[in-house]
């Protein structure tokens, strides 16, 4: 495949090709997730969760991530590191760059925030300093006491105007990816087509340009799952196996189906 870069993702999504992105927080999985071919690799701090045995991602630290992006960074491989910046780690300018330089430095090729229009100057700041952007909307977990709950995001029409106007204005701002969580199929479909940037998906139907699931989900790990996930230890029979046909299915708009989707 060659090194991944955001001139790779941008000409999968302007040819039609779906990518796929699984999250990893060792060298191990990274190695993995490399050798099953997805494209991407988050450094997710739903590590918070999966790893550290926490109820939200809220007690993420930068520490935390810088030290999981290091460890995924040592696995090499062709797909592109994107880390997540955790809870309240750029909640202001200044925070933002120390926050993205650290985690840059620990080996990451693209940092993740959650929000819209608040972030733009963030964004902006980020980008014109050399570190790419990936936005998140929809369902973003580190505001989940605000949504009172892990609840789908852009049901009623406000909401999903907003989410459209948030992906629109982060675009502008020089975002270079976009993930939108939990929201409903026709609305991520909506904006996967209007903006130019690829946007990832994560129960948000198969109109996205890609697809992303948390890594213990996938294989079948977490006690509880939402409807948007599928247990793909049952398809692959091995770990390799598992992360092979999530690939697969992805890349022939097999997953997600019907019944992962929020309609
Ligand atoms: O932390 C994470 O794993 C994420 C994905 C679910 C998108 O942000
Ligand atoms: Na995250």
């Amino acid at each position: 495949m060659g090194k991944v870069t955001i001139s790779t993702l941008d000409r999968m999504k302007a040819a039609g090709e779906k990518f796929v992105c699984i999250t990893a927080y060792d060298a191990t999985f990274a190695r993995l997730v490399n050798e099953a071919g997805a494209e991407t690799i988050l450094v997710g701090d739903s590590l918070g969760m999966v790893l550290q045995g926490h109820d939200s991602t809220i007690p993420v630290t930068v520490d935390d991530m810088a030290y999981h992006t290091a460890c995924v960074a040592r696995a090499g491989g062709d797909a592109l590191v994107i880390a997540d910046l955790p809870f309240m780690s750029y909640d202001r300018l200044e925070t933002a760059l120390d926050s993205a330089t650290a985690l840059m430095q620990a080996g990451a090729q693209m940092v993740k925030l959650e929000g819209g229009v608040w972030l733009s100057d963030t964004i902006s700041a980020l980008v014109e300093r050399g570190i790419p952007v990936c936005a998140h909307l929809g369902l973003t977990p580190q505001s989940v006491n605000a949504f009172g709950g892990f609840k789908v995001q852009g049901r009623t029409p406000k909401e999903a105007k907003s989410i459209l106007a948030d992906a629109v204005e982060i675009q502008d701002a020089g975002a270079a990816v976009l993930v939108l969580e939990c929201v409903p199929a026709p609305l991520a479909a909506d904006i996967s087509s209007k903006l130019d940037i690829p946007v990832i998906g994560i129960g948000a139907g198969a109109g996205t340009d890609a697809q992303v699931l948390v890594l213990h989900d996938l294989l079948g790990l977490s006690p509880r799952v939402p409807r948007f996930v599928r247990n793909f230890m049952t398809d692959g029979a091995s770990v390799q196996g598992a992360l092979a046909a999530f690939v697969a299915a992805v890349k022939a708009s097999e997953f997600p189906a019907e019944d992962h989707t929020y309609a």
